[in-house]
């Protein structure tokens, strides 16, 4: 953090938006102060984009009187149901708002508003951190409002409420995912009292829509170590009422002196291992592609949710000790109920989560066994477009404290790897067709849709895959007739020749 003084500040502000909001302000005698994630930012030195000002008065009156002053090229919306108002100007966008004084009902988030002071404004805001303001009127142009101890806590690293924690949190529940939010993304600790109250309060959660805790967990996953975030909801209990089967991997088991390792926090190191190598990927997906997404935040999805299967899957086996069989599998089938109920997307998004999930086990069994063409082969069909994602998760999947099994593991990844860039420069299987369509094997035998067709396409795919024929159609073609034979099937005009 750096540490502002006042002509610091006034130079900070000094962009003409700013001065015509206090000229306006002083017109219609009314204070005016920049507010909220503004400020803080101006003090974290992070990129802001929204500019929020608060007026002790009407905000909607200033909004207009400000569209008027600047004339030509500012456009002014009205919401006056919520009592505010946004001024866009050269691709600058400012929320005006009244100091209000709030009080909220037990079951909704919609709280009675009523007119209120600077300092009922500030108090009603979520932390210390969010409730500093910087006057805008000529007269006082760049003053700090700081009632909360707002930089102190921000020089200390701490997240706390204004007021007490149980009445923010339980007046809008949405600031307990926010809390360790900011928490996440600034590295910040949550202050004691704060955590207790999130404990307290973290059934409220029930109260607030699906769409605005995924917004927050979001923005959980796109920060620096996402997993800080995800063991804060495990302390204080909001990670169960969010994500059940994260907080399902939770936990170790021993049998004969025989412990699993804790899969929530093996998870967790696995989304920090992948935070880590993506860090430098945008957050926004590629405009200029409408069709892509990005892949940073979904390929942190995954890691998450990689060993999701694994406590429905879990086995004590007799002389082999803790299984997880198919967990993989499983995870996969499970992706699409747990985007659904959370309002994930349920586009491509889901399935290209849902794709990592189902294949992170192969290049592992590829790794651990021979390093064959065949093997590698099948992983870029199957993986196709997102195999460089799949490989990074599984590298991140390493999670072995076992430094000899961690290089093995390593050493033949980078196999897998290198056999991989040979592939894809030899032949194109990300993208490969069976050269035998089941049409030409209905035509060629006569026969109508049935089960053999999909073995013969089977065999023949095999038969490329594992290098026995070219990757031709008339080599596929010979041995698919081959196969046939060995059916009893044959072409329909040489139909019961004999030899
Ligand atoms: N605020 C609040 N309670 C909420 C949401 C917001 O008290 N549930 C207040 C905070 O003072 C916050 C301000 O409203 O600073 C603006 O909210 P918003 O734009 O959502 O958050 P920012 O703090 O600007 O941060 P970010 O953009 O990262 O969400």
């Amino acid at each position: 953090m750096r540490e502002i003084t006042l002509d610091q500040m006034r130079e900070l502000l000094d962009s003409p938006i700013f001065h015509r909001i206090g000229e306006t302000a002083d017109e219609l005698g009314v204070e005016c102060y920049v507010v909220g994630g503004y400020v803080r930012d101006l003090f974290l030195e992070r990129p802001s984009k929204d500019i929020d000002c608060l007026v002790v008065g009407s905000g909607i009156s200033v909004a207009e009187a400000l569209g008027r002053r600047l004339g030509k090229g500012a456009h002014v919306s009205v919401f006056r149901n919520f009592g505010t108002a946004q001024v866009k100007y050269r691709g600058i966008e400012v929320e005006f708002v009244g100091a209000r004084k709030e009080s909220y009902s037990h079951d909704s988030r919609k709280p009675i508003v009523e007119d209120g002071t600077l300092e009922d404004d500030l108090c009603r805001r979520d932390f210390t951190i969010n409730a500093l303001a910087v006057c805008l009127n000529g007269n006082r142009f760049g003053e700090l409002v700081d009632r909360f101890d707002g930089l102190a806590d921000m020089q200390d690293r701490i997240i706390a409420t204004p007021l007490d924690p149980d009445v923010t949190f339980s007046d809008d529940p949405l600031r307990m995912m926010r809390c360790i939010r900011f928490a996440t993304q600034l590295r910040m600790c949550i202050e004691d009292e704060t955590q207790q109250a999130l404990e307290r309060n973290a059934q409220r959660i029930s109260i607030i829509s699906q769409e605005r805790i995924v917004d927050e967990l979001n923005k959980i996953m796109l920060s620096p170590v996402p997993s800080l975030g995800f063991i804060e909801l495990a302390r204080c209990g909001l990670l169960p009422l969010v994500m059940p089967e994260v907080a399902a991997l939770e936990g170790v088991e021993v049998r004969g002196g025989r412990a699993h390792k804790d899969n929530l926090y093996h998870s967790l190191e696995v989304l920090d291992n992948v935070a880590r190598v993506t860090a430098d990927w945008p957050d926004e997906p590629d405009e200029e592609k409408a069709e892509t997404f990005s892949h940073k935040l979904w390929l942190r999805w995954a890691a998450l949710l990689h060993d999701i299967g694994k406590p429905r899957s879990k086995r004590w086996e007799q002389g082999i000790g803790w299984t997880f069989h198919n967990h993989n599998y499983l995870g996969e089938k499970m992706i699409p109920g747990l985007f659904r109920r959370m309002k994930l997307p349920m586009d491509e998004r889901m399935k290209y989560v849902q794709r990592l999930v189902g294949l992170h086990m192969r290049p592992i069994a590829i790794a651990d066994d021979e390093v064959t063409d065949s093997a590698v082969r099948r992983l870029l069909f199957e993986a196709g477009e997102d195999i460089d994602d799949l490989m990074l998760l599984c590298e991140a999947d390493i999670t072995s404290r076992n430094q000899q099994r961690k290089q093995r593991f390593l050493d033949n990844f980078r196999m897998v790897r290198e056999k991989l860039s040979d592939l894809q420069a030899r032949d194109s299987y990300r993208t490969w067709t069976n050269p035998i369509t089941g049409e030409e094997i209905m035509q060629t035998f006569g026969i109508e849709p049935c089960k053999i067709i999909g073995e013969l396409k089977q065999m023949v795919k095999d038969a490329i895959w594992d290098s026995q024929i070219p990757n031709t159609h008339e080599a596929a073609r010979e041995y698919m007739l081959k196969c046939a034979a060995g059916k009893g099937l044959y072409p329909v005009n040489t139909e019961n020749k004999t030899e």
